[in-house]
């Protein structure tokens, strides 16, 4: 069979955790390709919230192999006290998750150089999330780094203690007098914990179970508008969050990749710098806000928020090869009067639809078409057809403008908010039953 792909096409957030844990019965296994705890994926069903990081979306649900593949960058803190969570609501971590011994450890002195980075650049910084990614993927190209299968050595103390006195001699540098020893301890104590867990070569692992017909649903984190290559250098994520990243992240080859459901929000949000040009810096974008409770589900950090932009969702599906497209959050522009869409760039005079290669520093004017919007509430709603009027003409006028059907709406948070199209219920057996 082949592996389906799921990825945010925004600049994260977009509701990959909630949308993965929705198909998971569809599929056998559940496997994240890259990016670390930057992540923050939000689960939400039988009245219990939960956050995961680092942690495939897959995991509730027994019977299904969870796989922190070779792209991810783990930090055994974070893994841990994700697993303790889980184990306190009973779990059964340990049966259902396999992490790849490829998969790139963040060490603490990555923490301490990703906040020095951040500071030496002052008002140009990324607004990167802290949580030592960029220093950790560094190490990785660099050809530098620890992996998860060096915890099995025998001297990974002495591994460790190589690279840590590396980045010493970086922080000293960069006038940095964090210290590490803190953080060390609790390190340790997480490594010696993960040795608990099923370390594996993931690759060999994906392609024997689709040799054997099961059913992959690769994660994604991240957003493609974050990619390393193609988002708004450098105001980026480390690793490659489209659809090639699932093939480097997991060992699979290209021609294994099936379907690619490519997931927007009914609007825009950002958290951490760069361009946005749709940003709503004005009341509007404060009601966005509110309403769609867009708080950084990893930081904490209030989102920026603006209207849907189409040159960049136009952008974002040609790169995935998206086959399908999820829209979330179309409950959150409930009671708006009118709700607009981006359709092109004006810079210097001249309409555009597509991304400037200077995208940082090009003076954007969207271009907005404007779409009647809907008051009625949409929590409940279930059938396509009990939809405003307003909100099924916004989705065909999107579909057409995208060229691309899209298969699922998402009209709240919990796993029961979510209405399955007639193409997807063609596909799956048991979200068509619901
Ligand atoms: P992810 O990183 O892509 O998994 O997304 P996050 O979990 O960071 O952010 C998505 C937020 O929106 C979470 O708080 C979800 O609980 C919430 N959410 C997801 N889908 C919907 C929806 O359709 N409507 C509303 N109102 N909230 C949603
Ligand atoms: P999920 O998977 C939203 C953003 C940060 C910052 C930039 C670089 O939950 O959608 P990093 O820590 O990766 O070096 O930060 O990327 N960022 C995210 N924004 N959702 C995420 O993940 C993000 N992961 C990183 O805010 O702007
Ligand atoms: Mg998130």
């Amino acid at each position: 069979m082949p592996v389906d792909v799921l990825l945010g096409l925004q600049w994260g957030d977009e509701g990959k955790g909630k949308i993965v844990d929705v198909l998971t019965r569809e599929y056998d296994v559940v496997a994240r390709f890259q990016g670390g705890p930057n992540a923050g994926h939000t689960l939400k069903f039988e009245g219990v919230t939960h956050v995961l990081h680092t942690i495939p979306s897959g995991i509730f649900h027994e019977g299904i192999v969870n796989i922190v593949g070779n792209g991810v960058v783990i930090d055994p803190i974070t893994l841990m006290k994700e697993i303790d969570a889980l184990k306190k609501m009973n779990v059964e971590v340990n049966k259902r998750l396999f992490i790849s011994r490829k998969a790139h450890l963040i060490v603490p002195t990555h923490r301490l150089l990703d906040a020095a980075s951040e500071s030496m650049k002052g008002k140009e910084k990324i607004g990167s999330t802290l949580r030592g990614i960029g220093p950790s993927y560094m190490d990785k190209t660099g050809r530098n780094g620890l992996r998860v299968g060096d915890i099995e050595a025998r001297d990974f103390r002495n591994r460790y203690d190589r690279l840590k006195n590396k980045h010493l001699e970086l922080l000293k540098n960069m006038q940095s007098d964090q210290s590490v020893d803190e953080l060390e301890k609790t390190f340790f104590e997480a490594i010696e914990r993960m040795k608990t867990l099923n370390f594996v070569d993931s690759e060999y692992l994906v392609n024997k179970n689709i040799t054997e017909g099961k059913r992959i649903l690769a994660e994604g984190a991240q957003g493609s508008l974050l990619d390393i290559d193609f988002g708004s250098y450098p105001f980026v994520t480390s690793s490659n969050t489209i659809t090639a990243g699932a093939c480097t992240g997991l060992g699979i080859a290209p021609t294994k990749i099936g379907r690619v459901f490519g997931i927007f929000k009914a609007y825009c949000t950002r958290v951490g710098s760069g361009p946005f040009p749709t940003e709503l810096n004005d009341a509007t974008g404060e009601t966005i806000r509110k309403q769609g409770n867009e708080v950084g589900a990893t930081t904490g950090r209030p989102r920026r928020c603006g209207w849907l932009d189409l040159p960049a969702l136009k952008y974002a599906i040609m790169i995935n090869g998206v086959t399908d497209l999820i829209m979330m959050k179309s409950d959150v522009l409930t009671g708006f009067d009118e709700i607009k869409v981006c359709t092109h760039y004006k810079i210097e005079n001249k309409v555009i639809d597509i991304i400037p290669f200077d995208v940082v520093n090009a003076l954007i004017t969207p271009v907005y078409k404007t779409f009647p919007g809907w008051k009625e509430d949409l929590t409940g709603i279930s059938t396509e057809s009990d939809l405003p009027q307003s909100m099924r003409d916004y989705v065909s006028s999107l579909e057409k403008e995208l060229k691309v059907p899209i298969s699922i709406l998402s009209v709240g948070p919990d796993r029961k908010e979510t209405i399955f199209r007639k193409e997807i219920q063609k596909k799956f057996s048991a979200v068509g039953a619901q």
